[in-house]
């Protein structure tokens, strides 16, 4: 009996751009462990994504394989699900170019994250950058994915696809489903530890601001207790104190305690002890998830077995949709 036919279908991808932080970890991986048992997931390492802007090399090799040891070690089961890097599926190439052709300059054009990404770039601004999305939309598409679970930065991007998708079905006739975005119940978005009011990112320039999913149990501990609070000196849940809301949020998700049981907790308490019990907890999480991801990347024949068997997989549900594409589109099949 074919069950995995019934499940339905989730792409998402994180790119091998800089570490990742506890807001990717907290913020999407955690969430995906939850969803592998319910869906047929496509959790993608999306190297292409990650050269629109410039990358090292040795870097780049690095962390690719550093994020799927991450995926893996948080927790995604690869027997569950499917794990690949996205390099290693051209037809995401192939596809790519073909939605291009169906994408608009204009819509592009009002992408956010272009318009903040190329003037943090300056002159440096590769086509690329410009054309990302439709890439983006390549990868949704050519699983026919339901689900896309990505945070509200990306949600741009899931619109563009739905509409990308639907002039081609109207174009071509019937070709895609429509994908709808997962994003996370509220309180999954970490923010930045400096400025609270901005989402945790790797390429802050302070790395004060964020914490890794790698960084070292003393590091964590500094980063939580130089974490910007406030003078109101009580633990509570508001927009006055985004500081403290999101060392709250942070304890919530990893102790699955509600946000009226911590307010509780610390009633009557200023920030230091607060503090140290969100860095314990911060420290217990990642603690294993390290151990495993050390153990991991020194093993370059498991992680090989693991992506050649994903690329095998997503190849073919990828080739599937893309031979359909091109046929629509007036391409003239060959045999192969
Ligand atoms: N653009 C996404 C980001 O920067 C990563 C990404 C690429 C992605 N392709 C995707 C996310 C497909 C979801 C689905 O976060």
């Amino acid at each position: 009996m074919e069950q995995t036919e019934q499940k339905k279908v989730i792409f998402s991808g994180i790119q091998p751009s800089g570490e990742l932080t506890l807001g990717n970890y907290l913020g999407a991986l955690k969430n995906w462990v939850k969803l592998q048992d319910q869906y047929d997931c496509y959790y993608c390492i999306v190297d292409m994504h990650a050269i629109t802007v410039k990358q090292e090399p040795k870097d780049l090799r690095r962390r690719t394989l550093e994020v799927l040891s991450i995926y893996i070690a948080a927790g995604i089961d690869p027997e569950k699900n499917t794990l690949f890097i996205q390099s290693h599926v051209p037809a995401h190439a192939e596809a790519a170019w073909l939605l291009n052709c169906n994408t608009y300059m204009g819509e592009l054009s009002r992408m956010t994250q272009f318009k903040d990404k190329s003037q943090r770039y300056g002159n440096n601004i590769s086509a690329g950058l410009f054309n990302y999305p439709v890439l983006m939309v390549a990868d949704i598409l050519l699983y026919q994915a339901d689900l896309v679970p990505v945070g509200v930065d990306q949600k741009q991007h899931l619109e563009l696809t739905r509409d990308v998708a639907e002039r081609f079905n109207n174009t071509y006739s019937e070709t895609f489903k429509i994908p709808e975005p997962y994003i996370p119940e509220a309180g999954a978005k970490i923010m930045d530890l400096q400025e609270p009011t901005k989402k945790m990112s790797k390429s802050s320039d302070n790395p004060n601001s964020y914490i890794l999913i790698m960084d070292p149990p003393e590091v964590i501990r500094k980063k939580v207790s130089r974490a910007v609070t406030d003078s109101l000196g009580v633990v509570k849940y508001n927009d006055e104190q985004p500081g403290v809301k999101n060392l709250m949020t942070i304890l919530s998700v990893i102790k699955g305690k509600t946000i009226q049981e911590i307010e509780k907790e610390y009633e009557g308490q200023g920030y230091a002890q607060f503090k140290k019990d969100v860095a314990e907890a911060i420290v217990g999480e990642l603690e294993p998830i390290q151990k495993k991801v050390k153990d991991l990347v020194a093993n370059k024949e498991y992680l090989e077995s693991i992506y050649k068997k994903g690329a095998e997989k997503a190849s073919y549900v990828a080739n599937k949709t893309l031979r359909k594409m091109q046929k629509k589109i007036g391409f003239i099949p060959v045999s192969r």
